[in-house]
C-alpha cells in the first residue's frame, strides 16, 4: 500500500490556525475530494474535530490516544501502526493502492519519512498560523506535477497543485 499525503501549504508552511484552516479555498476543496474519494483517509483527532464529520465515500480513520465517539464511516485508531494497519485492510477491500495521509502536524511528521507520493498545495499566502507542515527536503522528492490555478470564485488566493514522487 502507497502513503499518500494530501496537504495544503501556505508559502510560510502554516496549515492551520485556531483549529481550521486558515483560508477559503473552494476549488482546492473540490481537489481534495477528487484525490481521497474511494481511499481510506488517515488523520488525527484535531483534523477530524476541524472537519466536523466523516468525509464522504472514505473510510475515515481517525487517530486518537482517548476514546471517540462512533459514527458510520469512522473508525478510531489508538497508535499509527494501528491507523496503517486498519487503513492497508480498507484500501484491500475497496480495490485501490494508497492509504491517504491528511494531517495534522505530527501525523504528517511522523509519515513523510515513509510516504511515496505527495499531494502537495502550495497556497500563496503567508497567513498567520499555529500548525505548519514539516521541513521538506525535496532533494528526496521529484516533481510530476505542476498546475498553477488563479483564485476562482469562493477561493481567498492563487494556489498551485504539485505532486511529488519519491525518489529511489
Ligand atoms: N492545510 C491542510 O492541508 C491541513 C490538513 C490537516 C489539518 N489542517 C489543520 O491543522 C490543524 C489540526 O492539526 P493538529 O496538528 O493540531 O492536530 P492533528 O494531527 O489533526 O490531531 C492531533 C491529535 O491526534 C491524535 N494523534 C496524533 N498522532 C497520534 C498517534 N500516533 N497515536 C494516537 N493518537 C494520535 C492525538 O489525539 P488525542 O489528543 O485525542 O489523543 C493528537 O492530540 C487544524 O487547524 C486543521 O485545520 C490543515
Amino acid at each position: 500500500m502507497k502513503i499518500v499525503l494530501v496537504v495544503a501549504v501556505a508559502e510560510n508552511n502554516v496549515i492551520g490556525r485556531g483549529g481550521a484552516l486558515p483560508w477559503h479555498l473552494k476549488s482546492e476543496l473540490g481537489h481534495f475530494r477528487r484525490l481521497t474519494l474511494n481511499h481510506p483517509v488517515l488523520m488525527g483527532r484535531n483534523t477530524y474535530l476541524s472537519i466536523g464529520k466523516p468525509l464522504k465515500d472514505r473510510t475515515n480513520i481517525v487517530l486518537t490516544r482517548k476514546a471517540g465517539e462512533a459514527a458510520p464511516g469512522l473508525i478510531w485508531a489508538s497508535s499509527l501502526d494501528e491507523g496503517l494497519a486498519l487503513a492497508r485492510a480498507d484500501a484491500e477491500r475497496r480495490g485501490v493502492d494508497a492509504v491517504m495521509v491528511i494531517g495534522g502536524n505530527d501525523v504528517f511528521a511522523r509519515t513523510l519519512p515513509m510516504a511515496d507520493r505527495l499531494e502537495f498545495t502550495r497556497v500563496h499566502a503567508s497567513p498567520e498560523g499555529d500548525v505548519v507542515f514539516p521541513p521538506l527536503d525535496l532533494s528526496h522528492w521529484m516533481e510530476t506535477r505542476r498546475e498553477r490555478h488563479a483564485r476562482g470564485p469562493g477561493d481567498d488566493h492563487d494556489f498551485t497543485v504539485l505532486t511529488y514522487e519519491r525518489r529511489r
